[in-house]
């Protein structure tokens, strides 16, 4: 089959049809035919235009959509043959219709595929910003709702994974939630930039005849909030940026960096060392050979993901550094890249989503570890400055204490004042107040800090949303 030509879209000034490798290294239907809804709705909005400025008959352009209608049910019912030796979706689809419809002969008036690759993808991009929101949304929903069963767990907060100040386990569950909704301004501004129609930029230059782009723009719903229509304003750049391919794959890695640290923190707090959590059976799994083992692969496996979505960045922003305007054949590689983004990270998102009502925090562990006096080294620090001891000084004299309990082996809370007391003059007997962890948290009620109503109205903040 390889050197018979069945190119009809441009065979026209070939003797012989491509090799049957130039065929494999060519299509691009294997992973594009996703588009197919895309490229009908496109087709019948450029149909529906032709028709509007006379370059073709009502009838026809009624036949032409109800051709493509046809064929969309055709692939919808997984009854469509794709044929690589077409190329891509758009050949395919093209070439069943003519095979149905003379019209459409007519059909790529005006039209090339790289604008109606562009057209296509900005659609695909508009619709997968939709999904991957939902998707941000459920596991927004389902943090809040941990952090509303946690607010009361007191937990180590940690720098250098090295216990540094007590927090509700529920603060520290939001600020995964402040990184998902900045997620979600990441991926409306990537729908906001695909919402530019690029049809009728033609292969590069547009076309001579005489095509209303606001029509097919408004016609495929690339308006703006006015309901004016969009339409991109250079053909050369119209046909060949890729900026929303980046965008996007930049907002799914940037998504799943966050989402790989937050299943760090649970891999880390399911350990035996830690014990904050216990996670659900249904998204962890055994040891073929150690029958203790409950292992966190779901966790892992989004984190391991992870690395694929920032590889996906990658990929785009190298394909497209070198290119020379405009459309060069390489572009096709663009798809598999953020297709895959899509669906990874929709699936990373609802797994998510799905586990965390499953999580238990653990409260005896918790307030084992909580229990260190050091987490409130800081504080002491404070009381101190509180007794207008300056900064650098306070800190200095809470190092020499706690220096002071390593060499007695006696915790923090528990050195004697006779000892204490004689490290500064301002440290009164009552300085071990400062060691009621309750009081403590409720000190810091100040926006974005840890008390417990500042907890209470984010939660609130969110629930609202
Ligand atoms: N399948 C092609 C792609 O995805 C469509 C554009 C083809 N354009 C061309 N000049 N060969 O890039």
């Amino acid at each position: 089959m390889a050197k018979t030509n069945k190119q009809a879209t441009w065979g026209g000034r070939f003797k012989e049809g491509p090799d049957a490798l130039m065929l494999r290294i060519g299509e691009s239907v294997s992973f594009d035919q996703r588009l197919a809804r895309f490229d009908v709705q496109g087709s019948q909005a450029q149909a529906a235009m032709l028709a509007h400025v006379g370059l073709i008959s009502p009838a026809e352009c009624e036949a032409i959509c109800a051709g493509l209608d046809a064929i969309m049910a055709k692939i919808e019912a997984g009854a469509f043959e794709w044929d690589p030796a077409l190329e891509d979706v758009h050949m395919n689809i093209e070439q069943a219709l003519t095979a149905e419809v003379p019209a459409a002969a007519k059909l790529h008036t005006a039209r090339s595929r790289n604008d109606q690759v562009a057209t296509d993808m900005r659609l695909w991009f508009k619709f997968a910003c939709a999904e991957v929101d939902t998707s941000l949304q459920a596991v927004i929903a389902a943090l809040v709702d941990l952090a509303d069963q946690t607010r009361e767990v007191i937990i180590p907060g940690y720098t250098h994974l090295q216990r540094a100040q007590p927090v509700s386990m529920a603060h520290h569950l939001l600020a995964y939630v402040e990184m998902f909704d900045r997620d979600r301004s990441a991926i409306a501004a990537v729908k906001a930039q695909a919402n530019v129609c690029p049809l009728g930029s033609g292969a590069i230059a547009g076309t001579t005849l005489p095509i209303d782009r606001e029509f097919v723009a408004r016609e495929l719903g690339f308006v703006d909030e006015a309901g004016q229509p969009q339409v991109t304003q250079n053909s050369m750049d119209a046909v060949s940026d890729r900026d929303s391919f980046i965008a996007f794959a930049a907002a799914c890695a940037t998504i799943g960096v966050h989402l790989s640290r937050m299943s760090e923190d649970f891999i880390l707090w399911s350990s035996a060392e830690f014990g904050f959590v216990k996670l659900p059976d249904a998204f962890t799994t055994g040891s073929s050979l150690m029958p203790q083992k409950k292992n966190p692969d779901a966790f892992e496996l989004i984190r391991g993901k992870s690395a694929r979505l920032s590889g996906n960045l990658q990929m785009l922003l190298t394909m497209v550094k070198g290119l020379p305007l405009t459309y060069n054949r390489d572009l096709q590689e663009d798809k598999p890249p953020v297709f895959d983004s899509f669906d990874q990270v929709t699936l990373m998102l609802d797994a998510v989503a799905a586990c965390l009502p499953g999580v238990e925090a653990v409260p005896a562990r918790c307030a084992a570890a909580v229990a260190d006096p050091l987490l409130l080294a800081t504080d002491v620090v404070d009381y101190l400055v509180n007794k207008n001891v300056p900064f650098r000084e306070a800190h200095h004299v809470v190092g020499e204490l706690v220096a002071l309990s390593e060499q007695l082996e006696v915790p923090l809370d528990q050195l004697p004042f006779e000892e204490a007391g004689k490290v500064h003059a301002a440290l009164a007997e009552d300085w071990t107040q400062v060691f009621d962890l309750q009081r403590a948290i409720a000190a810091r009620e100040q926006p974005g800090m840890p008390g417990p109503q500042q907890v209470a109205a984010r939660i609130a903040h969110w629930r609202a949303q």
